[in-house]
């Protein structure tokens, strides 16, 4: 998409991103390995997409639209990946994000980036896995300890599949 930016997540994206996750995920919780965070105060990129007048730079443009979001928690060393969405699927917004946070990542000499997804979504193995990321741990029976901070994950997934492991993957920069 030639008219799309990525930049870091500032202060004034708060309230969208926390109306953006509810919206989504039902939540603005994260749970993931045994950890709660609040979705609207990590940190992360967002994609973003010009109006087409803005190349005029006219003033009474339209501000910028989001249309796609990665939060991230990160030490000196590694990355996790908390939630990656894309408005507008297919069109290369996901990608682009993660591309974006791999150059940063080197950039800052960190050495992994990583996630965890859960047993049921299958798409989105093949997503991390096309992407360069490898399977590197299944944490069995994670999600009942996860449900016990986040009630509200479900007990049946996608395809039916019940939710109840976590799938770590990652990629070594
Ligand atoms: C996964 C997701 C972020 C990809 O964003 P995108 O902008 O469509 O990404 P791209 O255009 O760069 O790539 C599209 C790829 O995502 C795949 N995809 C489409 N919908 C998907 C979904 N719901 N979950 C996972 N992958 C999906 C497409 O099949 C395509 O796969 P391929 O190129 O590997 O064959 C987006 O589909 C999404 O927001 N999904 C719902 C949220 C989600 O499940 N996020 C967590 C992923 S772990």
């Amino acid at each position: 998409m030639s008219n799309m930016t990525i930049r870091p997540l500032e202060r004034a994206d708060r309230e969208w991103v926390a109306h953006f996750l509810d919206d989504r995920w039902g939540t603005t919780t994260i749970v993931s390995r045994g950890k709660m965070r609040y979705g609207h105060l990590l940190e992360g990129l967002i994609a973003v997409r010009e109006a087409a007048d803005a190349a005029n730079a006219d003033k009474n443009a339209a501000p910028p639209e989001r249309i796609g979001l990665l939060t991230i928690e990160y030490d000196a060393k590694e990355c996790e990946i908390l939630t990656l969405d894309s408005l507008v699927e297919g069109m290369g917004i996901g990608s682009a994000l993660l591309d974006a946070l791999e150059e940063r990542a080197r950039e800052a000499g960190l050495t992994r980036l990583w996630l965890v997804t859960t047993n049921d979504n299958l798409a989105s193995l093949r997503f991390w896995q096309k992407r360069g990321y490898e399977l590197v741990a299944v944490h069995r029976n994670a999600i009942a300890a996860a449900r016990r901070i986040k009630p509200q994950i479900p007990i049946t997934g996608r395809h039916g599949i019940p939710i109840r492991d976590e799938i770590e993957l990652e990629k070594r920069l």
